[in-house]
């Protein structure tokens, strides 16, 4: 039993729509054979008739009524024209000569084509054969009848509209069938679709639409989806992983300054404690305000250039301006920022995401460098505009270097050092932005990063 809505789907009416075109045009062909094949046999068979008229009244023009009877007589023993009808009669009808008992119509008629039933014997048995024939008068009241037993034409054009009827039932419920079976097989696959896609929206994430690997348009369909949904995933399991850090990481420091704001407001003693607390508290706003600061960056890098100004950046003055920014910072630990390379090297790009970039850079290689150490800052030194920092410290081991871009990420041994995990990130998201390659390698010791961006 069809199902209503099989019976609404596009794909079915389409194949409705073929099954009638194909119908009329299989119509259509067989009407033309009909023409040509019956419509031509009954015309020769007029002829024939006509052409034998015209000779049997040249006959009798010329030989007479006996001569007439003679021929007619040797024509109805030849046994290779069984199909010719003749017959002559008198001014009263009654027969002289011929095949046929008698006058098949009522009246006597002159030049007018007749058709009526005659009684032909077939193994044995008697029945009864349409025939055609063209009555013609002549003289003395003598009429004469010229005729073909048709019954082959007819069977033959039983035959052709059987056929055609065959024909056509077979188009149609071909078609129908087919139309059926696609519709299926079509709302089927659609069905699918919407099972898998409710059952994600109930939450279940990871479902995923079954491709069947016949590569027809659905099974295309649903890899696409697939696709998409993998990337979705990603992107929620991401998203989480962010929310997850961020609460995490505000925590502390919230946490912390709302323990300097109680300590002061209840043992606080003299201003110097209240400016202690103060200035505490000061430095836990500025942590939470610059890990905001990086975590909008990255969604600003991340969200591509539509909004994002790109301007002509001289590298080197930009990297001396974060050295100049840092170097008090080192200083204190005795650190040296050695900078390579004095001439202008210009990109595409932003400029304060750029700064951030290689601040962050710089910031790590400070941070996580012994005392003392000097951080090497190279520009364009392989006449690429490429940026390499390399520091002293410990370094990342290789197969951590991947994570070590992720967001919210610290790797063991870095707990001691104050950071949120973000810097390399912003890092990783400012180089896509840019186009530039990014890679972490070994100084031995410690890290060496390269920043190679794209000529200008
Ligand atoms: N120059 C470096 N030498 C050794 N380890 C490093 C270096 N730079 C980064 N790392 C390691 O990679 C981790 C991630 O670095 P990232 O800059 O993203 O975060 P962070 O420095 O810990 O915090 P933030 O940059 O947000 O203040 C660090 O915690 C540290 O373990
Ligand atoms: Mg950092």
């Amino acid at each position: 039993m069809l199902k209503p809505n099989v019976l609404r789907t596009p794909t079915f009416r389409l194949t409705l729509l073929f099954a009638a075109v194909f119908g009329l045009i299989t119509l259509v062909l067989f009407g033309f054979l009909y023409r040509l094949t019956i419509g031509s046999i009954s015309r020769e068979t007029d002829e024939v008739i006509t052409e034998q008229i015209l000779g049997l009244k040249d006959v009798y023009t010329r030989l007479g009524a006996q001569g007439l009877i003679d021929v007619i007589d040797e024509r109805t023993q030849d046994p290779t024209e069984r199909d010719a009808l003749y017959l002559l009669v008198d001014s009263r009808g009654t027969p002289l000569t011929g095949n046929l008992s008698k006058w098949p119509a009522e009246r006597l008629y002159s030049a007018r084509w007749l058709e009526f039933s005659i009684d032909a014997t077939e193994y044995g048995k008697t029945i009864s054969h349409r025939a055609r024939a063209r009555a013609v008068a002549l003289n003395n009241g003598l009429h004469l009848l010229v005729g073909q037993d048709i019954d082959a034409q007819d069977d033959f054009r039983m035959r052709m509209t059987q056929a055609l009827g065959w024909g056509l039932a077979l188009m149609l419920g071909l078609g129908l069938i087919g139309g059926v079976a696609v519709s299926r097989n079509f709302l089927g696959g659609i069905e699918r679709i919407v099972q898998v896609s409710r059952r994600i929206s109930d939450g279940d994430l990871g479902r995923r639409v079954p491709v069947s690997g016949s590569g027809d348009a659905l099974d295309r369909l649903a890899s696409h989806l697939n696709d998409m949904l993998e990337r979705l995933e990603n992107l929620m399991r991401g998203m989480r992983a962010i929310s997850d850090g961020l609460a995490h990481n505000l925590r502390s420091p919230v946490t912390h300054l709302r323990n300097q704001i109680e300590w002061a407001l209840k043992s606080a003693g003299d201003t110097e404690d209240y400016r202690t607390s103060l200035e505490q508290a000061l430095t836990e706003a500025d942590r939470l305000n610059s890990l905001l600061d990086s975590l909008l960056d990255i969604a600003r890098a991340e969200s591509g250039a539509i909004n994002l100004p790109f301007e002509d950046v001289d590298l080197a003055t930009v990297l001396g301006e974060i050295i100049d920014l840092y170097e008090p910072l080192a200083e204190t630990r005795g650190q040296r920022i050695v900078f390579h390379g004095d001439a202008a090297v210009n990109i595409r790009g932003n400029r304060q995401l750029l700064a951030h970039c290689f601040a962050n850079l710089i910031d790590n290689a400070i941070k996580y460098s012994p005392p003392a150490a000097t951080i090497d800052v190279r520009l364009g030194a392989d006449g690429r505009p490429g940026v390499l920092i390399s520091d002293s410290g410990p370094g990342i081991p290789a197969a951590e270097r991947e994570r070590a871009l992720q967001r919210f990420t610290r790797l063991p041994g870095s707990e001691s050092v104050p950071g949120s995990g973000l810097g390399l990130s912003l890092v990783a998201a400012v180089a896509k932005l840019h186009h530039a390659r990014l890679e972490l390698g070994d100084n031995a010791p410690g890290l060496r990063v390269s920043l190679t961006f794209q000529p200008r």
